[in-house]
């Protein structure tokens, strides 16, 4: 009985020291990479955010360094007609999102890619969230001139394009240092 008990608190530490290490490494990788750290966006954001992506049929919402997944699961749960892309680097994020999206019945609409959205084709959206970091707007930019259809909502939070003008600035209620506001973009 003892025994298993040692297996079991064992293996309880195991997993508690992996999960410990790999967000430590998530950080010092941002920190010393200077990319965007995995910070999730409040969850009182997330239905101004679902409402300013102004979402219709047919939509295809991507969320480039999209962590947990938890705006594209709460998009597609609110809208159930349209399909959603998330790409995200970190292992431990995109694993959480696709469990979210499976527990929330969203799984069949939703599709979790790993690598970096600066390599990956956006082409396909018809909407986008990004919640970044200032240079990273800058690297973005470009890109989705390129490639996003003439006419793609880009919604993101607390940081602008450098070049374009957001046709709108919304800010999200309450008073916190981060997620502060939501500049509307379309390309
Ligand atoms: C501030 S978090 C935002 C998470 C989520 N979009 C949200 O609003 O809750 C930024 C995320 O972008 C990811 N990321 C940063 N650079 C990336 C890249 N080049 N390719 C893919 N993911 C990236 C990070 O790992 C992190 O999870």
């Amino acid at each position: 009985m003892i025994f298993f008990l040692h297996i079991i608190l064992a293996t309880v530490l195991a997993i508690v020291c992996f999960l410990a290490i790999t967000v430590m490494f998530m950080m010092l990788q941002s920190v010393f990479m200077g990319t965007p750290p995995y910070v999730p966006v409040r969850t009182g954001a997330l239905d101004l955010i679902v409402e300013t992506l102004q979402l219709r049929q047919g939509s295809v919402l991507y969320d480039l360094g999209s962590g947990d997944g938890k705006v594209l699961v709460h998009a597609a749960r609110k809208h159930p007609d349209i399909s959603v892309v998330g790409i995200e680097r970190s292992y431990l994020p995109r694993y959480f999102s696709k469990a979210n999206a499976v527990m929330r019945g969203v799984a069949d609409r939703s599709m979790f890619k790993g690598g970096s959205f600066l390599d990956a084709d956006v082409s396909k959206a018809t909407h986008m969230y990004l919640y970044l970091l200032p240079h990273t707007m800058l690297e973005l930019e470009e890109k989705l001139e390129r490639e996003l259809k003439p006419g793609t909502r880009v919604v993101s939070c607390d940081f602008r394009f450098p070049g374009r003008h957001s046709e709108r600035v919304i800010p999200i209620p309450g008073n916190h240092r981060f997620g502060r506001n939501l500049y509307v973009y379309v390309f």
